[in-house]
């Protein structure tokens, strides 16, 4: 029986090397290894083995078998390239597609802006988010009696502690560490104390802009604004300065744009004005140099706080500040 099992196998081997296509291929295997085939026949024979020969010949059938199995797998692929087996991986085979993630609106607003400063020399710093008083208030020459203070409803913590309201903050904790001259931007998230709407969030996203320097002038901040805007809307935007008042520059301004969502008609974005106040900023306050331990007779500066997340809501023309951080994917998606 060793031998008739020897002898098939090398009569199938034989064969099998003269196979021309897939059509014979398979009337071969059906001759030889189908349930009515050869190779059956013969192991039918096993139960009239004595005890001592079954588990030896047993063994030898089922290894010849299995080897004959792997042949004709392989002769299949070699005929069929595509059908995949076992034995083949066919790696021409489209994959399945990874979702990956989308970048937030603003984060898409902020990385731009951040290219825009970096051509201009400044560095982007970061910064605290848990804010003491008196970074966020009192070294920016407002102090606790002031009306200023009322203008920021903020989320007030244990001790003097805070969330910052605005990403000034930063300010005096940047030209403590790194005096002058000092070019830099910090991008972050802030916190107000406020009910929510279409315009209003409790979290939103500021870019504060600091300059300091010998001889630094209000041309030197209009150049720069002007300079961030073209390159963030990529054409001509209106704008407009006003007066404004913000105790930590003097003079301050507010530099609004023409609403980009409605065009200057008035919607719910610009509360019906047609204009956005968009970046408010003005000349260091001498006070403010002086508690960053500068000499203002000899510094000066411009500062700016940019709404990062009005920026993105203009630029993309959303309409709803809370569509931003509502997580819905069927918004980030669009981005
Ligand atoms: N921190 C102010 C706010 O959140 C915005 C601001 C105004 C920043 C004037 C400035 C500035 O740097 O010069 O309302």
């Amino acid at each position: 029986m060793e031998v008739k099992l020897q002898n098939l196998k090398n009569t199938i081997l034989k064969e099998l090397a003269e196979i021309k296509d897939s059509q014979l291929l398979a009337d071969l295997k059906n001759k030889y290894l189908g349930r009515k085939g050869e190779l059956n026949e013969i192991l039918k024979a096993l139960k009239d083995l004595s005890d001592l020969e079954k588990p030896r010949i047993g063994k030898l059938a089922n290894e010849i078998k299995q080897e004959l199995a792997e042949v004709f797998a392989q002769a299949e692929s070699a005929f069929n390239p595509n059908k995949q087996t076992n034995f083949n991986f066919d790696a021409s085979l489209p994959g399945t597609k990874k979702e990956i993630g989308h970048l937030n609106p603003s984060t898409i607003v902020q990385y731009e802006i951040e290219e825009a400063f970096l051509a201009m020399g400044f560095a982007v710093y970061d910064g605290p988010q848990l804010e003491s008083d008196y970074y966020n208030f009192t070294a920016l020459n407002i102090p606790a009696d002031h009306p200023a203070r009322d203008t920021q409803d903020t989320f007030w913590l244990e001790g003097d502690n805070l969330l910052r309201t605005h990403t000034s903050n930063l300010q005096v904790r940047m030209l403590e560490k790194y005096g002058a001259p000092f070019r830099g931007i910090f991008p972050g998230r802030v916190f107000r104390y406020e009910s929510t709407d279409a315009s209003h969030d409790h979290t939103f996203y500021q870019l504060e802009g600091l300059m300091v320097d010998k001889n630094i002038n209000i041309g030197n901040l209009i150049a720069t604004m002007r300079t961030l805007l073209s390159s963030v809307f990529k054409r001509e935007v209106d704008v407009r300065l006003r007066p404004g008042f913000f105790p930590f520059v003097e003079p301050a301004f507010e530099m609004d744009i023409k609403c980009l969502v409605c065009g200057g008609q008035g919607c719910s974005v610009c509360k019906q004005s047609g204009w956005v106040e968009l970046m408010p900023c003005g000349m260091v306050h001498p006070k403010v140099l002086e508690a960053g331990g500068l000499d203002p007779k000899v510094y000066s500066g411009f500062a700016f706080g940019l709404g990062l997340t009005r920026m993105a809501m203009m630029k993309y023309r959303i309409d709803d500040i809370r569509l931003l951080q509502s997580g819905d994917l069927r918004f980030l998606k669009q981005f």
